[in-house]
């Protein structure tokens, strides 16, 4: 199979595209021919060695794919060969051959293309955990959030503009900030209310959220940091709940007396962790999106596509800010 390598921490450009023998089938799994291959910020962050988790080199990167199932383990029914399906991997995606778990296999509704499968994981249970998991939120009543004012940043990236579907699907009225108009339209065509130019400073951003929502947002969903988290905190109203997502643009220092006041709350979300402890909550909590992508009550975006050579140019223009939504690789 051919697959990219990361044989050491170091630069993107580092990544290299080699041959490798496939890997055993183990008991209980699958090999699949892998169809589309999701691309993550997180990856790049692995690859540098700047993530918090360093994973033994040399690695595979990529963790979520969509494959056709071409060969099962002794143990594993085979009258599900050939089906087309989602696989959450740790490592191992960014290849033409992955081999997973025959129970995490989730299967695909029709509607849902490949590209639309295969980058929607990471972004879509990490917005469904914050929300549903960490804030309580009730998917049968959006009707309790009607009045309530949602704040996305980096809303034209994977993660910012899944919540920004997620948030509407939940009943908020989203204000969704983002550096370029491409960005900003999809978060406006996924049913953000307003959108905001963040080019224009973080004291816009801020005193944009606030004049939008007549006052002060309830909900800042935050996977950006840096001085606009900072500076975006302040836009909270009464009892209003910071999402602390990621960091691209720096850890924020919060400051206390802004959180004291006005009874605001901070709240982590590791979705990641949590999906590691909790494997079967995990994949229902993917079966459950999943359902609702099928009914049409999510729409995650159609993404850009890069062939599996590339791997390494995808992840730089993700670093550099010049991806609108989700990226795939196809292999080539
Ligand atoms: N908490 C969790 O469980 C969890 C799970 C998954 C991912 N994450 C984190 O979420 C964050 C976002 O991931 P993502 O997949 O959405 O990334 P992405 O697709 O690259 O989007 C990030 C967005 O952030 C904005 N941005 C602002 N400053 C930036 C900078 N210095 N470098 C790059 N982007 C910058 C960009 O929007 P503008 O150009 O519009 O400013 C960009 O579109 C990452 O930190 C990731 O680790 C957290």
């Amino acid at each position: 199979m051919r697959a990219v390598v990361c044989k050491e921490f170091g630069p993107l450009d580092g990544l290299e595209v080699v041959d490798l023998d496939d890997p055993p089938l183990l008991i209980g799994h699958v090999r699949l021919r892998v169809l589309a291959s999701g691309v993550n910020y997180v990856d790049g962050l692995l690859v540098q060695g700047r993530y918090q988790i360093k994973p033994v080199v040399p690695f595979v990167p990529g963790m979520e794919v969509v494959g056709e199932i071409v060969e099962v383990a002794g143990d594993v029914d085979a009258k599900i060969l050939g089906a087309r399906v989602l696989a959450n991997l740790g490592f191992g995606g960014y290849a033409t051959h992955a081999v997973a778990r025959a129970d995490r296999l989730v299967a695909l509704p029709e509607s849902m293309t490949t590209g639309q499968a295969a980058s929607f994981l990471q972004s879509y249970l990490t917005g469904w955990f914050a929300f549903v998991q960490r804030l309580g939120d009730d998917p049968a009543n959006a009707a309790a959030n009607a009045d309530r004012w949602l704040l996305v940043l980096g809303a034209g990236g994977g993660v910012g503009l899944a919540a920004v579907d997620i948030g509407v699907a939940l009943g908020y009225r989203v204000i969704a900030a983002a550096s370029s108009a491409d960005k900003r339209q999809l978060a406006l065509d996924r049913g953000a209310v307003h959108a905001v130019d963040v080019s224009l400073g973080d004291d816009a951003v801020k005193e944009a959220a606030k004049d939008l929502s007549g006052g002060g947002i309830d909900v800042l969903y935050d996977p950006v940091g840096g001085s606009l988290g900072e500076v975006c905190l302040r836009a909270l109203r009464e009892d209003g709940n910071y999402l602390v997502i990621g960091f691209v643009g720096g850890i924020p220092k919060l400051p206390a007396n802004q959180i004291l006041l006005r009874n605001r709350r901070v709240t982590g979300v590791d979705w990641g962790a949590w999906a590691t402890r909790n494997p079967e909550a995990n994949t229902a909590m993917l079966r459950e999106v999943i359902g609702l992508i099928g009914e049409g009550r999510l729409s995650p975006v159609e993404p850009a596509v890069y062939p599996l050579s590339r791997a390494a140019d995808a992840l730089a223009d993700l670093d550099a800010r010049r991806v609108a939504g989700k990226v795939i690789l196809l292999p080539d």
